[in-house]
């Protein structure tokens, strides 16, 4: 492989298919096809419709990107696909689909952990990892803190959310407010006009003991319950709910816990670079936490660009960039997908 490994990465976590191709840190091509507006009306997304979109949609975005990068299967190194974690029968759809694909063009396959990729794909925009890296992945269904020591091969867990995930929290809360699912952008929208002083939204495991015994980990379950409350007595007393007052109180707090927290590790680890990814590094409050609070310390903060926040194929594709630079052995075509796999797994060996 005389060139960087040029590598077509698949996504089928949840409700968007996706494929994109990187060639080392440059991205060639990137297709996104979503069902979101199928699952909006339940108020959630629906796996069996997610599914059964991702089985129409998997050949005409995988074409898609090999068109608009003007390449053919053979002209890939390697074929990479989220493994997990993220909905069994969206990963069997990608990961059945991407192993017929390595079968039939002979390419080697790496089944790689998603939100390992959600960290990989700044890579893009900033280059390799220095040799120690901090990152946040926040997004619907993880809140985490990360030691990267090697991104292919050496990825600790330094902290973790002992409930809720922040964007969970937020959907939770949009929800009580009466915003479609998901909600998350619609409070970081209303959050903008709002007082984020109106209401006491608390902090999880920042004070006392707790927070002496997890400076690292959060919990967010305490937030919709403290604003469901709050909302409850306000309408008892016959006030109208001051929506954006709520979102700004929501989203500061929790914008300023994750910010302090990730930096507050990056300074316990002596390490200088804070990589943030996951669907939620798209919220607007907790961006301007992070800068602010990087600048204080001194850490610099690597942040996606908002179209590379939300599920797409370039993370995978990256990660599989990552893998073959690393010399790492491909996954078997008999590897298995895993719904829950472990943030300290890469990938499927
Ligand atoms: O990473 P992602 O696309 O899917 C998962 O793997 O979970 O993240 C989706 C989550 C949702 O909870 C959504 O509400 C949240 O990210 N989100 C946001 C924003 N954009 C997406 N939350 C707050 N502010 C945003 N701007
Ligand atoms: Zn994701």
């Amino acid at each position: 492989m005389a060139q960087a490994p040029r590598v077509l990465g698949i996504e089928s976590t949840c409700d968007e298919t996706a494929a994109a191709i990187v060639q080392g840190r440059e991205l060639i091509s990137n297709v996104v096809a979503s069902s979101m507006q199928e699952h909006a009306r339940y108020g959630g997304v629906i796996p069996e419709i997610a599914s059964r979109a991702h089985a129409q949609s998997f050949i005409p975005v995988v074409e898609q990107a090999l068109h608009d990068a003007h390449l053919t299967l053979d002209d890939i190194d390697a074929i990479a696909v989220s493994a997990g974690p993220g909905l069994a029968g969206c990963l069997a759809v990608g990961v059945s689909g991407a192993k017929a694909l390595a079968l039939a063009a002979n390419k080697p396959l790496y089944g790689i952990n998603h939100v390992i990729g959600h960290i990989a794909v700044t890579q893009l925009q900033f280059g390799a990892f220095p040799e120690r890296t901090m990152a946040l992945i926040v997004s619907g269904g993880h809140t985490s803190l990360l030691e990267v020591h090697d991104i292919a091969r050496d990825v600790r867990v330094k902290g973790t959310t002992l409930d809720d995930a922040a964007g969970e929290c937020f959907d939770k809360v949009a929800r009580l407010l009466g915003f479609p699912y998901p909600g998350g952008p619609y409070i970081d929208r209303h959050a903008r006009l709002g007082d984020p002083h109106a209401l006491r939204v608390p902090q999880g495991l920042t004070q006392g003991r707790a927070g002496a015994e997890h400076p690292f980990d959060f919990s967010f379950s305490g937030v919709k319950t403290a604003v469901a409350r709050w909302v409850e007595q306000e309408t008892a007393q016959g006030h109208e709910i001051p929506v954006d007052d709520v979102c700004a109180s929501l989203a500061y707090s929790v914008a300023d816990v994750l910010a302090k927290k990730a930096i507050t590790a990056c300074v316990d680890a002596d390490v200088y670079t804070l990589v943030v990814g996951g669907g939620f590094s798209a919220n607007s409050q907790l961006r301007a936490a992070l800068q602010q609070y990087g600048e204080r310390h001194g850490i610099e903060v690597r942040l996606p660009e908002l179209k590379l926040c939300t599920d797409n194929g370039a993370m995978v594709a990256q990660l599989g960039v990552n893998l073959i630079e690393a010399g790492c052995a491909p996954s078997p075509l008999d590897c298995p997908i895993d719904s829950a796999m472990p943030l300290d797994q890469v990938y499927m060996q």
